[in-house]
């Protein structure tokens, strides 16, 4: 399923006992009334990002059957397992996480920061070649400064760019996170070079109150 189904049921609303909600209640809260979070339980997979994957895939068609693919920073693995499902039993999928990730049917897991030297190599081996689509939804740990958490997550993502202009094959497409606001504009001006299609994504699944988009970029010119 692509979306979920309406929240039906019970609104949970959490409060200390003098009526006010801490930083933790208002997290938990929101993911006991998310109807993404439910679905993704019900349908298997580990994330509700998935959806925001199935979303783009859907309009961008991004995984093609029998492709190779680069997940990058895949834990828990909801991305690695929309990917493998869509690439099918032809396709070939790495994923690699600076945490461990449970196995998934038909892929390969790799444990490490995707920056080290030997990350680059160990993924082409992997592939059996070079990718058709590297995909990141990396997030490095927030600070809570705002300013400070956007440069980091935009720093992470020109690093995924350089990682996938290395990695793929003429033709080959790029989805990444990024968030909304001054840097991601040069970032755009830079994949404009190297890929011939290039857009915002904003899947459904993305919360309206977070300031995270995707950039799309197809037609790798190599
Ligand atoms: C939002 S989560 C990814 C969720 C995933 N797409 C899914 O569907 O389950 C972001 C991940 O990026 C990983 N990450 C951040 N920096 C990384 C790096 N330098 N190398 C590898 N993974 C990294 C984090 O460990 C975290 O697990």
């Amino acid at each position: 399923m692509t979306k979920p189904p309406t929240a039906r049921g019970l609104h949970v609303s959490l409060r200390t006992a003098d009526g006010r909600s801490t930083a933790s209640q208002r997290w938990l809260q929101r993911q006991l009334n998310d109807p993404y979070v439910a679905a993704a339980r019900a349908d298997g997979w580990r994330s509700r990002a998935a959806y925001k994957l199935i979303q783009m895939d859907d309009r961008h068609k991004l995984i093609k059957p029998g492709a190779r693919v680069v997940d990058l920073g895949a834990a828990p693995g909801g991305w690695t397992q929309v990917a493998m499902a869509r690439a099918g039993d032809r396709g070939r999928v790495v994923a690699i996480d600076l945490l461990p990730m449970d196995a998934v049917a038909g892929a390969t897991i790799l444990q490490g920061d995707f920056q080290d030297e030997a990350a680059e190599a160990a993924v082409l081996e992997a592939l059996s070649g070079q990718a058709e689509l590297v995909l990141s939804d990396m997030a490095p740990n927030t600070t809570g400064h705002r300013p400070t958490d956007h440069l980091r997550i935009m720093a992470l993502a020109e690093l995924a760019l350089d990682f996938a202009l290395k990695v793929l094959a003429p033709g080959g497409g790029f989805a990444a996170k990024v968030l909304q606001g001054g840097s991601e504009a040069e970032m755009m001006a830079r994949l404009r070079r190297h890929f011939r299609a290039v857009r915002h994504a904003k899947p459904e699944a993305s919360r309206k109150d977070s300031a995270e988009l995707y950039v799309v970029a197809t037609g790798f010119r190599a």
